[in-house]
């Protein structure tokens, strides 16, 4: 591989030379370019509005990622499925979730955006995937586990194979980095359990992909009342979401939990406060963030004043997203657009790993 990514380079190299002196199609070029980036797989799914964590777990991956990788973002349709029976407000879900995506940030033309279910090669993947998941490695996952606590009268054999679903998402593409949230942690192993065996089985095909946050870390965003993630279905009181308006967002991060304050210097933080913290390090500048770590540290850190300044700060982060997210929605000329040009790049990626599965498992006959 590492050699396969050195001699590309040269070639791309001397094409970029050589262009000078040789007629080259431009597109040639963007061929071996493309090859020569590490490829990249990630997925929401459209099971409510989008919050902080899915854009500080994921989304800011995305958009830094999406010049020096190939990648490959997606709408989670299928996933949805597992646990959101009425369809009648996916399809709004599904664009919402594309045009947040692109308000974040994310270029269409720069990386390939589709929905899951317009690619049909994830689904026969995944049939082979199954016939190489046990049952019960799949009833020990611990998000299986909870959906069962959740929704104890529907335990579908979706909900089971959640994992290999998610598997093929990634192996369809053949990607190496899967920019993720901590609560994804579990399934990235499962994939690379499931590639892994599959490699065994019939051969070489398949990496071993890794899930990936700049700055190294996974992370997780709690929710503001300091119980658990902060998620698209629970607690929306608690949770920062993308479409919130100004005065919303106030009002919740100053509901946000907090207590009367450390009484020690330099006491470790509760995470409750550390995650108010981990929120203001990422929409305030540095010298704000170090004025209130330094307050708490000598003991005279005053809450309602961090919590103030921290709504002002998100305020004004989200603005920008809210709106142009909003201007997208409406647009549905451009979504379709956008959503026929990314199934059309992910099946010619999807068509190729498929032809060197299928030719591997043996299920190739002429
Ligand atoms: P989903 O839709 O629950 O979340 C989308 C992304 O947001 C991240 N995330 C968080 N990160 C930090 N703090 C939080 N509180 C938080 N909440 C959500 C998630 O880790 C995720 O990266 N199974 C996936 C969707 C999926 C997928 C895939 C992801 C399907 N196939 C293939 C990667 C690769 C899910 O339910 O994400």
């Amino acid at each position: 591989m590492g050699f396969n990514v050195l001699f590309l380079n040269k070639i791309a190299t001397a094409h970029q030379f050589s262009c000078f002196f040789l007629p080259i199609p431009s597109h040639r070029i963007y061929y071996l370019r493309r090859l020569m980036k590490e490829i990249v797989v990630s997925g929401i799914r459209p099971t409510g509005f989008l919050h902080l964590g899915n854009y500080f777990g994921a989304l800011r991956n995305y958009v830094r990622m999406q010049e020096a990788y190939n990648c490959y973002f997606f709408v989670a349709d299928w996933h949805s499925l597992t646990t959101h029976l009425d369809t009648s407000g996916l399809q709004a879900s599904v664009h919402r979730v594309l045009a947040e995506n692109i308000a974040c940030g994310l270029d269409p033309d720069k990386v390939a955006l589709y929905v899951q279910s317009d690619v049909p090669e994830i689904a026969e993947l995944y049939l082979y995937l199954n016939m190489l998941a046990y049952k019960g490695e799949l009833e020990k996952t611990p998000t299986f586990k909870d959906k069962v606590r959740m929704q104890p009268d529907n335990v579908n054999a979706g909900l089971l194979t959640y994992p290999v679903l998610m598997a093929a998402d990634i192996l369809i593409h053949r990607a190496v980095k899967v920019p993720v949230g901590k609560d994804q942690e579990q399934h990235l192993e499962m994939a690379r359990n499931f590639a892994t065996r599959f490699n065994n089985r019939y051969g070489e095909v398949l990496p071993l992909p890794q899930a990936f946050n700049f700055g190294n870390e996974l992370v997780k965003i709690m929710g503001l009342d300091g119980m658990g993630k902060m998620s698209k279905s629970e607690n929306a009181n608690a949770t920062l979401y993308l479409a919130d308006e100004d005065e919303l967002i106030r009002k919740k991060i100053m509901k946000a939990k907090t207590d009367s304050g450390p009484t020690e210097p330099n006491s470790a933080k509760p995470d409750y406060i550390q995650n108010l913290f981990t929120l203001m390090q990422l929409v305030s500048v540095p010298a704000v963030v170090e004025k209130f770590e330094t307050d708490f540290n000598n003991c005279s850190i005053r809450y309602g004043d961090m919590k103030k300044q921290l709504a002002e700060d998100m305020a004004l982060f989200m603005k920008p997203i809210r709106e142009k997210a909003q201007a997208i929605q409406n647009d549905k000329a451009y979504l379709s657009k956008i959503i026929r040009q990314g199934a059309d790049k992910a099946r010619a990626s999807a068509a190729e790993t498929l032809q060197l599965v299928r030719k591997a498992v043996g299920v190739n006959y002429v």
